[in-house]
């Protein structure tokens, strides 16, 4: 019974939340290990649509255990919600969720902040989503968070939110010229929240690592992508936590050697939101539009850039991971393409790069080297059969895994539950879709 971790393998949005659904049929536990409300991920089940930001995908099965690791930010307004929407729609949490106390804790001041500092920074802000992912994590790393099990212990809440309190407020009124935040609405506030959420506060250790020796099945759920990752992404222009499958595997506190298989979900073309450089973009396409693509942001509603497949990201996705196999999405959209374009190169500082250069500030010098294929121009949306596939569109995901070096395991073809060509199961076990 394997782990299988499941990354991010662009810069976010590549359909992975609908691939964990499918997965956690067959998984014992799912796991959300980093990030926080900045994800959004978007689950179809027959005339059911489910967003889920926080709370791990695998809830939608109804025999799955779910946690929120150590590694993640939580909003405890934002999970409250969300837990209360999933309930009214049938999904039960008691002895199958859990909350680990060392997951820190987005604050009212963290989410102030996230916006005044990207007014700040004018034309060159990040594009974040304004949820208070940076702040908090800065917050972190600063050594002055507050961490779940802060907010279930009122005595030990009401001492640290008095101590940082004090120095948010000073840099709110004294930076910012903002009004300061009053400490007793915050300590109420949160001090209801933590009511609600305390049963589901509990050291996931034990027993996340019980379940590993067990040798049951868990799924480790990432969010974001490999290029939205604070050390290997288009710094800045990047989230707070570490996406890739080695900040998957820290947020959950588990060894690296317990993972069997790193399955990398990537789209057949790509796309980001926020700013940052994005050397395959397009501006105008007749078929690539945001709107009859589904690319409008789950978590904003902004619409997402476009363009053409990066294998020379991909290829650095798939290292930078060690990724197993390829979870390719999407290809129904290019059902109507007359051609599609792959980069296969970079023509920087006049040489061809295989791999992305480091200095990001420099990438809107990037010239990217592309090679046509014939599009197949017929649906895909029925196909569950990789043999019924179009030749071109088969000619067209073995060039996407020959320029990888890694297999595809998975294709979609639609935004529902059903609509998928498992190639191969990745966790070895019969998927009944
Ligand atoms: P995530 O953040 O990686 O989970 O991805 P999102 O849910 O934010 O964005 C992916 C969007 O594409 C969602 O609206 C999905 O319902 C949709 N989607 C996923 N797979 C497919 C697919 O194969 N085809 C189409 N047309 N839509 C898909
Ligand atoms: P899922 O899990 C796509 C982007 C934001 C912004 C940058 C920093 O749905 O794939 P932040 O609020 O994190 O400080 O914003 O990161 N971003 C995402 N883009 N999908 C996501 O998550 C994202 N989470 C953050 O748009 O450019
Ligand atoms: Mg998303």
């Amino acid at each position: 019974m394997p782990r299988i971790l499941v990354v991010g393998s662009q810069w976010g949005d590549e359909g992975k939340g609908k691939i964990i659904d499918i997965l956690a049929q067959e998984s014992e536990w799912i796991v959300r290990s980093q990030g926080g409300n900045n994800a959004g991920h978007t689950i179809v089940i027959g005339t059911q649509e489910y967003k889920l930001h926080l709370i791990p995908t695998g809830i939608l099965q109804t025999n799955t255990k779910c946690a929120i690791a150590a590694g993640t930010v939580i909003d405890p307004i934002v999970l409250v919600e969300e837990m209360k929407t999933l309930q009214t729609r049938g999904i039960t949490f008691e002895n199958r969720f859990w909350i680990s106390p060392s997951a820190h804790i987005i604050m009212p001041y963290h989410k102030i902040m996230d916006t005044l500092q990207e007014k700040r920074k004018g034309n060159v802000a990040i594009g974040t989503t304004k949820r208070g992912i940076g702040p908090c994590y800065c917050d972190k790393i600063n050594r002055i968070g507050i961490r779940m099990c802060d907010l279930v212990d009122s005595k030990q809440f009401e001492t640290i939110l008095t101590s940082v309190l004090k120095l948010k407020n000073e840099e709110l009124t004294k930076l910012y010229s903002k009004e300061p935040l009053a400490f007793k609405e915050v300590y109420e506030e949160y001090m209801a929240l933590a009511e609600i959420l305390r049963p589901y506060v509990r050291d996931i250790n034990p027993m996340l690592h019980k379940e590993t020796e067990s040798h049951k099945t868990i799924l480790f759920e990432g969010a974001q992508g490999t290029f939205l990752d604070v050390t290997s992404g288009t710094y800045p222009y990047v989230t707070s936590s570490n996406t890739t499958a080695a900040g998957i595997c820290s947020g959950a506190e588990i060894g690296p050697n317990t993972i069997d298989h790193v399955l990398g979900v990537m789209k057949v073309y790509s796309t980001r939101v926020g700013n940052g450089p994005f050397p395959t973009e397009i501006s105008s396409h007749p078929y690539f539009n945001p709107m009859d693509a589904r690319e409008m942001g789950t978590t904003t509603g902004r619409q997402r850039r476009m363009g053409w497949f990066d294998a020379v990201l991909a290829k650095a996705s798939v290292n930078i991971n060690g990724i197993s196999s390829l979870a390719m999405t999407k290809l129904d959209i290019l059902d109507q393409f007359d051609e599609i374009k792959i980069c296969v190169g970079y023509e920087f500082q006049g040489k061809i790069h295989l791999t992305p250069p480091p200095e990001i500030h420099l990438w809107d010098q990037i010239k990217p080297q592309y090679e046509t294929l014939p599009g197949w121009k017929s649906p895909t949306t029925h196909i569950t059969n990789y043999e019924q596939l179009p030749d071109n569109a088969k000619k067209y995901l073995n060039r996407i895994s020959e320029l990888c070096q890694t297999p595809i395991s998975m294709i979609s073809v639609g935004p529902e539950r059903e609509q998928i060509v498992v190639v191969y199961s990745p966790i070895g076990q019969k998927l009944g879709v």
